[in-house]
């Protein structure tokens, strides 16, 4: 066994970040929040899991030189944990993602399993997974790695639909595991695929319901299964006060098709440092932590890091408890400063 790798320690926190459109800010976000977590003295291992859209070590400012992700998903013997080593702060560790590797982006379930498993025994306090666009199997698979996720979205009304677009997806992943080899639990779940959308769409609460009179459970297993699913918020460029209108609007929206709780975790401003960050190669916060956007960051590493250890606790917390004047209080004092 990797030295890296301990059946005994504690497991990290696995925290996806992912989001249904490309360009969000998924990756900026990622590298920041590892970079702000590992300044916290939190250890932290940050991965490009955005297979066949590798670029976080340009954000990171290395060169793609190392083996990642690609040669774990193409290789018989090499480990994740091989392949993961530290970058730029004591405490951070990056894992490349597949920017060098041809046919590493659709990995078989059997090796994303293998995968998966071993992401989740790193030897970290968080694991940060920085996501694909769109709501693949492959992106919904590390989505669903852990019981708590990132979704980062823009204050948008296409963002809206989008993201929860992303999460039915994930909702659909989650029920298609839960009832796989199951024949009346995959008949439902045909029938809810069928209708989809637009008028007569079948609701995910007419899916649960008709489960019901089916035998061997399948209704609470599927509902159990989906309270596990704790996707939290994260708004990005937010330029107005106003924009919280839109992260509630979503939320309404997902609990009433989706039956989900969406905790809204933070909000982060428009900010220019990360185009000068992009422009130069360098992490934001390393360009200008006083910038509101790295303020911001570094107030989310703050809510975060005491929850290493806990992500069970941590999925069910809710940092603003729905109290979306406080977060926006919060954040118009940020920009004040900045
Ligand atoms: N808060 C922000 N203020 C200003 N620019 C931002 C902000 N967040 C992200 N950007 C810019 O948006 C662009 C996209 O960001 P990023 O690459 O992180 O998105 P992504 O969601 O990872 O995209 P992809 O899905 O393609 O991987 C970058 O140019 C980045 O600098
Ligand atoms: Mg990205």
């Amino acid at each position: 066994m990797s030295p890296r790798v301990s059946r005994f320690a504690p497991q990290p926190v696995v925290l996806p970040i992912g989001g249904g459109k490309g360009g969000v800010g998924k990756s900026v976000i990622a590298a920041n929040l590892a970079l702000a977590l590992a300044r916290l003295e939190r250890r932290v291992i940050l991965i490009d899991a955005d297979l066949g859209g590798s670029d976080l070590h340009h954000l990171l400012g290395l060169a793609n030189d190392r083996p990642g992700l690609g040669e774990v998903l193409t290789s018989r013997d090499l480990g994740i944990a091989q392949v993961v080593a530290p970058v730029l702060e004591p405490r951070l560790e990056f894992v490349p993602g597949d920017a060098m590797v041809v046919a590493a982006a659709n990995p078989s379930f059997q090796k994303k399993r293998k995968l998966l498993h071993a992401i989740s025994h790193l030897d970290a306090d968080f694991v940060i997974l920085d996501l694909g666009a769109g709501a693949s199997l492959t992106v919904m698979d590390f989505f669903l790695a852990s019981p708590l996720a990132l979704v980062v979205t823009l204050p948008e009304k296409p963002a809206l639909d989008n993201t929860l677009n992303f999460l039915k997806n994930a909702v659909y992943r989650t029920l298609e595991r839960t009832l796989a080899g199951n024949a009346a639990g995959e008949r439902a779940l045909a029938g809810f695929q069928a209708r989809g959308r637009g008028a007569g769409a079948m609701t995910l609460g007419e899916l649960l319901a008709g489960l019901e009179s089916e035998p061997a459970d399948l209704a609470r297993q599927a509902r159990r299964s989906l309270a596990r699913l704790r996707p939290k918020l994260v708004l990005n460029r937010v330029r107005r006060v106003d924009d919280f209108l839109f992260a509630r609007q979503l939320r309404d929206r997902v609990a009433a098709d989706l039956g989900l709780g969406l905790e809204v975790l933070g909000f982060l401003p428009e900010d220019e440092v990360n185009r000068e960050a992009a422009a130069q190669g360098v992490p934001a916060l390393d360009l200008d932590p006083r910038a509101p956007f790295c303020q911001a960051i570094a107030r989310l590493g703050l809510a975060i890091a005491p929850w290493a250890g806990r992500a069970a606790q941590w999925a069910l917390h809710d940092r603003y408890e729905g109290d979306f004047e406080r977060a926006a209080t919060e954040f118009a004092g940020l920009v004040r400063q900045g």
